[in-house]
């Protein structure tokens, strides 16, 4: 009995310090400190076997290695991904250097399968800026996207932006099959890109990361040429954004 007692005490002694823990500020949410090795272990293990359980039940479609998957996955890779995960000759980002966790570069094979990326690309992750790629895009959109990632670890940077690039005359609109604009990441992308071919417009920071509700965007834009006007003309305040200064 008397053990019993000591139990129920000590739980109830464990329960209200974990409260006041929570309650006092004492823990440091910053993300420019390194979580401890135990906590490591603890959130990667967690979510590795969160992720296996639920990815190995995923039926993965027989066409995965199709060059039509990859070529179609391609580009939304490109427009979506890269900011956080990186291409061939791109070493880091701006966005990527300020995350915690940092998102591993996908120009790497990972330890996960195809079921299990398409699973994590759908879901995503929770609190590690990995996000839930399913409320904006559809099955075929992800494994096309999954699709990519596979052949990704063997691209050179040659291939890479021959993938990327649509087709010479193969309209623009139709080359990743989607309807609607991914938003334009480019002032993320500064960081260590070797070959910048498109920095010549106004202000790109002023697209970048804003959400872009696409899913209620119904008039198929995907232009983004329509828009530079206005943005050209907009003052350049945070033009600093997009050249990687931080002035
Ligand atoms: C804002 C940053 C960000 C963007 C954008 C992003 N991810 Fe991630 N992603 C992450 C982070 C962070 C992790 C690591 C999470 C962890 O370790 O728990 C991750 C993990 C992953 C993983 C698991 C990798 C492994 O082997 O551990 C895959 C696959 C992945 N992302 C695919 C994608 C794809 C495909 C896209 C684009 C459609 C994408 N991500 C866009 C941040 C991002």
């Amino acid at each position: 009995m008397r053990i019993l007692y000591s139990i129920f005490v000590l739980g109830v002694v464990l329960a209200l310090s974990g409260f006041a823990f929570i309650h006092s500020g004492v823990y440091n949410v910053t993300a420019m400190d390194e979580h401890s090795s135990l906590g490591k272990w603890a959130l990667h293990t967690t979510m590795k076997n969160s992720v296996e359980a639920r990815g190995s039940e995923v039926d993965v479609p027989s066409n995965l290695a199709s060059e039509e998957m990859i070529r179609q996955g391609a580009r939304g890779y490109d427009q979506l991904c890269v900011a956080c995960h990186l291409k061939p000759g791109l070493e880091d980002t701006l966005l990527r250097q300020g995350l915690n966790p940092t998102p591993p570069s996908l120009t790497e094979a990972g330890a996960f399968g195809p079921g299990e990326q398409f699973w994590i690309i759908k879901n995503g992750i929770k609190m590690t800026g990995m996000p839930a790629w399913g409320v904006t895009h559809d099955d075929k959109d992800l494994w096309e996207i999954t699709a990519f990632i596979q052949r990704l670890p063997s691209l050179s940077e040659a291939e890479y932006t021959r993938l990327v690039q649509p087709e010479p005359g193969v309209q623009a609109k139709a080359d990743d099959g989607h309807d609607h604009d991914h938003g334009n990441m480019d002032g993320m992308m500064m960081m260590g890109e070797s070959s910048q071919g498109e920095s010549s417009h106004g202000a790109p920071g002023h697209h970048a990361m804003s959400g872009q509700d696409s899913a209620s965007q119904s008039e198929a834009s995907g232009h983004h040429s329509e828009k530079e006007p206005k943005a050209a003309s907009e003052p350049k305040a945070d033009d600093h954004y997009a050249d990687g200064h931080s002035h």
